[in-house]
This record gives structure tokens, C-alpha cells and sequence, in this order.
């Protein structure tokens, strides 16, 4: 099977392009044992709160809502809080996948854009894209802040298909959250899973067209 008809990939960032848990990892004998239960709990929050903000119209920034997940998780998994400063500081250069850096210039050798289309505010997607040596191989970078709403809003995937002037199934989205699949799939794109995690797929009215365990698997559907 082939994606066909494709103006611009475009790729979620956090869990997809780069590793969540990495900055855990980064300082899993301080934390001990429970790292990747406390990162998790992190990172369900921190979504959470991007939900709940976006219902009740609070909007915060992304940086803020991880640093107000983070205090949770911290205070859940009693963590020392000399530790939250660390963490931070880890969460804005947190490892890219390794085979990102390949992806992204297969994609460029085939004539097909790429962008990032993220919930991270602009600095913080600069910031880690820099970090990471890929920034530049992505042709844009696009953050929610444009539009003041998180994932899965329309608002926030339409982003992408005013900015490259084309139609909904014209853009490969790839997300290692499933959620995120559906939102783009829901608006219209081609959504691809990066199952990374081995998840069981949501029942929210969207499948992948493709489920790949890594980015690796991208090429060979173009
Ligand atoms: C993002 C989160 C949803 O990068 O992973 O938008």
C-alpha cells in the first residue's frame, strides 16, 4: 500500500518526534526505581491539562501546563522538588528518535515537505529542535499558540493545510498518540500511528490508515 497524493508531512513532536521519557531517564538514579511510573504520570497530566485548559478557555502556555503537570507528578510520586529544576532544564532538549534525522532527509530527497505541528510554544520547539540538529530539516514549525487552542481542536490542524495552501488528505500526519491520530484523521488528513508503545488504538470514530512502529517504516509508504 502507498499514501498517495501527499503535499506535506507533517509530524507531531513530543512521544513522536522526540522522546518523552528521556528527561526521567536522564536522572533515573535520583529518582530511583519508579522514573518511568512518575514520567508517565507527567505526561498524562500535563495532556490532561492541555484538555481541561482547552474546555474551560484557559489557555497557558505549553512550557507552564508541564511545569504545573510536573509539580503534580512530583508531589504523587514524592519526589525531592531540588530535582524539578533538573527536569525542566532536561524537558526542553529531550532526545530525538534516532532514526528522525533519516526520516527527515529521505522525505527531502522525495520532494515532499515536512513540518512539526506541536502543542509546544514556539521557543520551546526551537529550542528543541535545535538541541536535537533537526530544525533544519524541517521546513516549518508550527505551534497551537497561532491559535491559542490545544489537540485536538480543528483549529489547530487546520494549521497546516492554510499554511500550505492544500486540501485536509493532502497531509500525512504522523503521531505516536493515538488521540492525536484521530484528531488529524478526524479533520481529514492521512493519519499514520507510530505505535511506539504498544498501545491499544482509541474507539473515537478514526483508524490509521498505517500503523508503523517507528519512523523508520515511513518511506516505504511514499
Ligand atoms: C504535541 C504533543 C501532543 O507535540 O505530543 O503536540
Amino acid at each position: 500500500m502507498k499514501i498517495k497524493n501527499i503535499k506535506v508531512c507533517a509530524f507531531d513532536a513530543y512521544g513522536t518526534c522526540f522522546d518523552i521519557n528521556s528527561a526521567a531517564q536522564n536522572l533515573a538514579k535520583e529518582i530511583g526505581e519508579n522514573w518511568l511510573a512518575f514520567s508517565t504520570t507527567w505526561r498524562t497530566v500535563q495532556l490532561e491539562y492541555t484538555w481541561l485548559r482547552s474546555l474551560m478557555k484557559k489557555h497557558k502556555d505549553f512550557w507552564k501546563v508541564t511545569e504545573d503537570s510536573l509539580d503534580f507528578a512530583m508531589t504523587t510520586h514524592k519526589i525531592d522538588s531540588v530535582y524539578k529544576i533538573r527536569l525542566l532544564e532536561l524537558y526542553k532538549k529531550l532526545s530525538p528518535y534516532p532514526e528522525l534525522n533519516k526520516c527527515l532527509l529521505d522525505l527531502k530527497e522525495k520532494n515532499i515537505k515536512t513540518c512539526i505541528l506541536s502543542n509546544g510554544s514556539p521557543s520551546l520547539l526551537e529550542e528543541l529542535t535545535t538541541n536535537a540538529g533537526v530544525k533544519d530539516l524541517f521546513d516549518d514549525i508550527i505551534s497551537i499558540e497561532e491559535v491559542g487552542i490545544y489537540k485536538p481542536d480543528p483549529k489547530v490542524y487546520e494549521l497546516v493545510t492554510k499554511k500550505n495552501n492544500c486540501q485536509p488528505n493532502e497531509v500525512c500526519f504522523m503521531s505516536s498518540n493515538t488521540w492525536d491520530v484521530v484528531g488529524g484523521g478526524v479533520f481529514g488528513y492521512q493519519s499514520i500511528w507510530v505505535d511506539r508503545f504498544n498501545k491499544t488504538f482509541d474507539k473515537l470514530d478514526y483508524m490509521p490508515k498505517i500503523i508503523i512502529k517507528d519512523l523508520s517504516q515511513l518511506l516505504k509508504y511514499f
